[in-house]
């Protein structure tokens, strides 16, 4: 089997957990590395999460710990979706995984630089390590193959009317990606709202039969109560819980149940209202070459059965 070198950059963060879920559970991806984010939490709680869940499911791979503040934003995390942990109310493993002794910028540099081929980056919380990396060392640019990154959205925002939260807690750092020229995959909410888990899905979960299924169903109805909680611009979404970055780790395995296209995007900066919005120039109304390809479709079945056998992988594993 061909395998797709990736290292993944994470913020968990509830959903951040489950796509990590997917991404161990699948034997074509080759995954060498773990840098966490700050974004849903502070550093320390998404680092610590990292390590505990990764323990819990019992992977050996290097985690090394990120930046700790957007490059010139403030910083705000999503306690109030993911809970003061960060894992719902759900507790994981005291971590046997320690953080590296290299910080994230430095581990991903050695990895890459070391590479035998192009190596992919899953990003699914802000990019603030990732924009780092390229603004430091651009060097490593054609080891990288692509970016698939699970962030902001064509049309409408979840932490504004207009933004998405990654895109939103550090604009600054997707505007240095976008530029990078570094081939970007963006799992926007286009997609990631149609890649959701209804609540009888959910109640199937913890009938998988196994105690990491019953983790999984105990955390996400932690998330489903807390998205649940949020103003929706779309009647009925308090059905739909949304494991927005499953998403980006599902196109990597499974690209032909996804949809998208290539345009320009760009991303606000400067406004006091619109700060982190993405525009998505669908329009062609820049007449600049596409710099994103942006996923708006999923075959929603297709997409929960991969996410239900990763689940039931790990616990068999888990059970073994
Ligand atoms: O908007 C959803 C994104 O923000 C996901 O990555 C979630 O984990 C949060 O980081
Ligand atoms: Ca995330």
């Amino acid at each position: 089997m061909k395998k797709i070198p990736v290292i993944i950059d994470c913020d968990p963060g509830i959903d951040d957990t489950m796509m990590l879920t997917l991404a161990f559970a699948r034997p074509e991806l080759d995954i060498q590395l773990v840098t966490v984010e700050a974004g849903n939490l502070t550093i320390d709680k998404t680092t610590y999460n990292t390590l505990s869940f990764l323990t819990y499911i019992g992977v050996d791979v290097e985690v090394a710990k990120g930046l700790q503040q957007p490059m010139l934003r403030k910083q705000e995390v999503a306690e109030d979706i993911h809970g003061e942990g960060g894992l719902g109310n759900v507790k994981w493993a005291e971590p046997i995984l320690q953080a590296s002794n290299r910080p994230a910028i430095q581990a991903m540099v050695d990895v890459l630089m070391k590479a035998t081929e192009p190596i992919t980056i899953v990003a699914t919380g802000p990019l603030t390590n990732i924009a780092a990396l390229l603004f430091a060392h651009p060097e490593v640019k054609p080891a990288i193959k692509e970016i698939s990154w699970m962030g902001g959205s064509a049309v409408g925002g979840n932490m504004s009317t207009t933004a998405e939260f990654n895109a939103y807690v550090d604009p600054h750092a997707v505007e240095l990606v976008f530029r990078s020229g570094v081939p970007v995959i963006m799992s926007g909410l286009d997609v990631t709202h149609k890649a959701y888990i209804t609540r009888e899905e959910m109640k199937a979960l913890s009938h998988l039969g196994t105690p990491f299924a019953e983790k999984v169903a105990e955390m996400m109805n932690f998330y489903t109560f807390t998205q649940s909680q949020t103003p929706f611009y779309t009647p009925g979404f308090e059905e739909q819980i949304r494991i927005h970055d499953v998403c980006a780790v599902a196109y990597l395995v499974a690209p032909e149940i996804f949809k998208g296209d290539d345009y320009f995007v760009e991303v606000e900066l400067n406004g006091s209202l619109t700060q982190g919005t993405t525009l998505v120039d669908y329009v062609n109304k820049t007449g600049k070459a596409p710099n994103v390809h942006v996923l708006h479709s999923v075959d929603r079945q297709a997409f929960i059965d991969l996410f239900f056998h990763a689940i039931t992988t790990i616990g068999q594993k888990l059970e073994a």
